[in-house]
């Protein structure tokens, strides 16, 4: 569900028309809703209502500070998982008490940092890690807050490099071994547990997997319970998948409704932590076509967006629907969507039925607000696209276009060289 629709022939950002934002901010171009940011965040506020909890946006999907500030005002929180995203987090006005720090391989700055900004905890991710912030607490005169990130060995149907939750997996403390981690935890003298994280892939689109994963938790939360460890809150992280196709993934209520039910003999707060199923569908990139080619009855749309602007079809063979600014009713043509990039894998969509485009349309390459912008790049030293937040009929750009004087910024040129 979103809001960016046709009014007659022309696709609307809200109440605005997509070519009026881009005669003014250009192209490459992502541009979000509003609307649809608030009414995605309020699904899961809503679907949760019954149940303590924190719903901490993962920062990933999009760190733009001013989406950020939106998603704050309304009680969000943050899953981060770098000092970058903390300091992005914190600048935007997101409580420390509403914020959790994940991660493979937090560095001892990041520890610290996290530890001094007073974070509501940080979700460790092995015995080792466990010790160092152990040491770095007690250096600082202070407990640090922790849950574990157990692995709960729960596969799900989701790409590969997306999918978190199995023993192979570099994530978490496998949950057979959670126990005596969390044992080490209560002895060392400058943990202060507080919760159990878990965190199974990302684009999930059932239900079954998260209900799966959180029994296996629960179970060891009782264990722990019997231990006298007591678990206070409880993080099932994020990965409700969204409509990218013909999906149908499940409701946050869903989520809710197969979830509080089995915690209801529980004590605790819960934290969820999605960061697509808030941005992905409040977002577009919006690209020009610059060239029609067509050899050995191959034809290709070459657009002013690249792999560096938006990486998911060339890093997952992701599939984004693509739409024309302008309806038009040329012939159909099989073609495959592709970027400026000096590189075969720089590609939007192969062989995709589409109307045939002409140089200077406008195409919108739809449900990009999560992992879109977080993970563009200036590779082939091209400038990183501008991003502009809709909202009503008003549109803000929330950040600009870099320039090629960014390009160079922090470069140091030897003496010798000068
Ligand atoms: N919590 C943890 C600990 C995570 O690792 C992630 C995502 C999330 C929450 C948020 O998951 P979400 O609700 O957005 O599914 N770049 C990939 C997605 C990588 C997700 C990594 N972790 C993509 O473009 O599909």
């Amino acid at each position: 569900m979103h809001y960016f629709k046709y009014k007659d022939s022309e696709l609307y950002a809200e109440g605005v028309p997509i070519r009026k934002i881009v005669k003014k901010v250009g192209t490459p171009l992502y541009i979000y809703s509003h609307k649809t940011l608030l009414r995605h965040f309020n699904a899961f506020k809503d679907s949760f209502d019954g149940y303590p909890h924190i719903i901490c946006f993962a920062l990933k999907a999009n760190p733009n500070s001013a989406l950020l500030k939106l998603l704050a005002k309304k009680g969000c929180g943050a899953d981060v998982v770098s000092g970058g995203e903390l300091f992005i987090a914190l600048k935007a006005k997101i409580p420390a008490k509403k914020i959790v720090y994940a991660g493979v391989g937090k560095t001892e700055e990041e520890i610290t940092y996290a530890l001094k900004s007073r974070i509501l905890m940080l979700n460790v991710e092995s015995s080792e890690e466990l010790r160092v912030i152990n040491r770095i607490a007690g250096g600082l005169g202070v407990k640090a807050p922790i849950a574990l990130r157990v692995n709960p060995d729960i596969s799900t149907t989701t790409h590969p490099y997306i999918s978190t939750g199995l023993n192979k997996h570099k994530f978490g403390i496998p949950i057979k071994n959670a126990l005596e981690h969390y044992k080490l935890a209560n002895r060392l003298p400058h943990i202060r547990i507080l919760g159990i994280h878990k965190h199974i892939g990302s684009q999930i689109t059932m239900v079954s997997p998260f209900v799966d994963a959180l029994k296996k938790v629960l179970l060891l939360v009782q264990n722990l319970g019997s231990q006298g460890i007591e678990i206070k809150y409880l993080n099932i992280g994020g990965g409700l998948g969204i409509a990218y196709d013909d999906e149908v993934p499940p409701h946050p209520k869903d989520l809710a409704k197969a979830i509080i039910p089995l915690l209801k003999t529980y004590n605790s707060t819960l934290i969820i932590e999605p960061g697509r199923a808030i941005a992905g569908n409040a977002g577009i990139l919006v690209t020009k076509v610059l060239y029609l080619k067509k050899y050995h009855k191959k034809e290709f749309v070459i657009v002013d967006a690249g792999m560096n602007d938006l990486l998911r079809p060339s890093l997952y063979n992701a599939y984004h629907r693509i739409l024309p600014v302008l309806k038009n009713n040329r012939r159909r043509i099989l073609a495959d969507v592709v970027g400026p990039i000096c590189e075969s894998g720089d590609f939007f969509a192969i062989e995709r039925t589409i109307n045939q485009p002409i140089h200077g349309d406008l195409l919108a390459v739809m449900s990009t607000g999560a992992y879109g912008f977080s993970m563009s790049s200036n590779y082939n030293s091209r400038t990183r696209a501008a991003e502009v937040l809709v909202k009503e009929k008003n549109f803000f750009v929330i950040r600009e276009r870099e320039q090629y004087k960014d390009l160079i910024k922090g470069i140091k040129i030897p003496y010798f060289l000068k």
